[in-house]
């Protein structure tokens, strides 16, 4: 039986944006779909729960143009283990920047990762303002990517799909500005603060 195994890789999954994505994917998902978080103690329990799914979502953060790096941690065990059975990988993607292309080198990392430890790989759905949009009215429009991505893994006919705010980059730059500012503001952190490498 077709079955789906969502892994949620982003490195704050139980309070993150990839939860909330994943929770709107399971809403639309006809696959029977089982929803796991990633931590650093649960490397090889997923994957050996992966043998038992048809197909895999992996849901995640763009971190630094890249994958985060305990995710890369995941895929090198992933790459070494010597499973007999394995999913078709599909892929859900959100970064910060309201453009979806900054996705794309993220997304091509995992196609690599696909095509050179013999997974087969399914759709992908790159989504700009993930941070943001979802506490907007293009919400909706979200929700029909993500139901068109369920569909796409559901009968077999992957595609890749995007979705972001439409708004003009200076807007959201400036509304998004405001945020963080503000955001900053409750945890006593100037912007000047936020601009140095020391926020870490
Ligand atoms: C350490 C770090 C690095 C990030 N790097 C990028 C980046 O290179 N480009 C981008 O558009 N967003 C970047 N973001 C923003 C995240 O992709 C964005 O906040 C996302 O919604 C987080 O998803 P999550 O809640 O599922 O982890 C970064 C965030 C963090 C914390």
């Amino acid at each position: 039986m077709e079955n789906l195994i969502i892994i949620n890789a982003s490195p704050r999954a139980p309070q993150s944006n990839s939860k909330e994505y994943s929770e709107i994917f399971i809403k639309y998902s006809k696959l029977e779909t089982k929803y796991f978080e990633l931590n650093k103690r649960n490397q090889n329990e997923l994957i050996y729960k992966m043998e038992n799914f048809s197909q895999a979502l992996f849901v995640f953060p763009l971190y630094v143009d890249c994958l985060p790096a305990s995710f890369l941690d995941f895929l090198k065990i992933l790459e070494k283990s010597s499973t007999e059975h394995k999913p078709i990988i599909s892929v859900l993607i959100n970064c910060g920047f309201i453009e979806v292309y900054q996705n794309d080198i993220a997304v091509e990392i995992l196609k690599l990762f696909c095509n050179q430890t013999g997974y087969k790989f399914g759709s992908v759905l790159k989504i700009g303002s993930g941070e943001a949009i979802l506490g907007t009215p293009f919400k909706k429009l979200v929700d029909r990517k993500i139901k068109q991505l369920a569909n796409s893994i559901y009968t077999k006919q992957y595609k890749t799909l995007d979705v972001s705010m439409i708004l003009p980059k200076k807007i959201y730059l400036k509304k998004s500005t405001e945020y963080w500012v503000k955001y900053g503001q409750k945890y006593n952190i100037l912007k000047q603060e936020m601009e140095t490498m020391k926020i870490e």
